[in-house]
């Protein structure tokens, strides 16, 4: 550990009116600060392709506040400001979500408390449940197995489920499902981009494979999902081409091995290019779901999930959009036709989405489909 800097403190001494004490710095007298509340934020800059640090963990709270008063004793503080950690994580940063009185010192008495940023980063806004997924009646009755070997990993004994792969088209709901899932577990997930366990250096993407494991196990019940698994997942004819890529499948391999049936990790893969992924590692999943476009049925009830969601309302019946968006993926529906119509009427500031303007931003998408000329 590096030495602490000398903290500043002089004099101590009671203040005049209130009784509470203040220390002099700089010649400047300032009240001790009585209660610190911190935020745990993260680095200022990370490496491109280096994974964002998922937050704090903090075991015991006390020991959390002893260490924070041995580098910010004599720190000035006032709300919003950021604390850099030198000691364990150097450069990591803590923001002052509360200081009492406002600007004031921190001293040996003051009493600190961290309130973890750690949210979900992979789980933005809108809270999604297995409800919201419309189709895939069978990876969601997979799913269901899933939460209750999770709730109780010991009632599956060598039965237990242990990986699953998702691959199917863009846009059809992988990510989303597996969010869903996150979400009604009372589990942790873990969800990574593969692209992000790939790193810079040799030996960084088989460290990376090995500690988000041990951290899952230690979580346990958990989840690890890796989404577009193709990117290290890789035939091992890829791998010759990207040899960073081999030991990340090694160390993956390794890892699916090594999980214990009542270890209560559950992992799942998703990709949309399955022939790219590498035989030995498809054959460690259980089973495999297709994630197949949406039917007329289902593109009527993803529309009529999203309309209703949108500040605007729609003046035609969304049966007359169902043939014209055979093909169409759920993203398609949701991002390309129904975002693109909104924005097309707030932008001509109507308050109704018409018929007209949808069917056009339809048209439009599938001539860039079929392309203008064959080779
Ligand atoms: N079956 C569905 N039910 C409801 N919404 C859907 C469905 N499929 C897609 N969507 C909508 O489309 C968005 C994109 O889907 P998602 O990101 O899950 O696709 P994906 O299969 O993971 O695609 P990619 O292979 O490109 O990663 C979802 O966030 C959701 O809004
Ligand atoms: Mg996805």
């Amino acid at each position: 550990m590096k030495k602490r800097k000398e903290s500043g403190i002089d004099v101590v001494a009671p203040s005049r009116d209130t009784g509470t004490k203040t220390v002099k710095k700089h010649n400047l007298e300032v009240p001790e600060t009585k209660e610190l509340v911190l935020s745990d934020i993260g680095y200022p800059f990370r490496m491109k392709g280096d994974p964002k640090p998922a937050g704090l963990e903090v075991d015991n709270e006390e020991l959390f506040a002893d260490y924070a008063k041995e580098q910010w004793t004599g720190t000035v503080v006032r709300k919003d400001m950021y604390l850099f950690d030198r000691y364990i994580i150097p450069d990591f940063a803590f923001q002052v979500l509360h200081a009492d009185p406002p600007e004031s010192i921190v001293t040996r008495k003051t009493k600190i408390i961290l309130k973890s940023n750690k949210t979900d980063s992979a789980i933005p806004g809108r809270i999604i449940g297995l409800g919201d997924v419309i189709g895939h009646e069978t990876v969601k009755q997979k799913c269901r197995i899933i939460l209750s070997y999770l709730a109780d990993p010991s009632r599956f004994g060598e039965w237990a489920p242990r990986a699953i792969l998702f691959h199917g088209a863009p846009g059809t709901g992988k990510t989303l499902t597996a969010r869903a899932l996150a979400h009604e577990a009372d589990a942790s997930i873990m969800i990574s981009k593969a692209s992000d366990l790939i790193g810079t250096h040799v030996g960084d993407g088989g460290r990376r494979i090995s500690s988000l494991f041990e951290e899952a196990r230690k979580k346990a019940p958990c989840i690890v999902f890796i989404d577009e698994l193709d990117a290290i997942g890789l035939a091992r004819s890829f791998q010759s081409i990207r040899g960073d890529v081999s030991e990340v499948v090694t160390a993956l391999l390794g890892e699916l091995d090594q999980s214990d049936e009542d270890s209560g990790v559950v992992v799942i893969g998703a990709t949309n290019a399955l022939p790219l992924i590498d035989a030995a590692i498809k054959s460690r999943f259980d089973s495999a779901f297709v994630f197949q476009l949406p039917n007329a049925e289902e593109r009527l009830e993803i529309l009529k999930m999203y309309t209703k969601r949108l500040p605007l309302p729609i003046n035609f019946d969304l049966h007359s959009l169902i043939n014209l968006t055979d093909g169409f993926s759920g993203r398609d529906l949701r991002d390309k036709v129904l975002k693109e119509a909104l924005h097309q009427t707030i932008s001509e500031d109507a308050t109704e989405i018409s018929f007209e303007t949808v069917t056009n931003i339809i048209k439009g998408l599938e001539k860039r489909k079929s392309p203008a000329y064959m080779v």
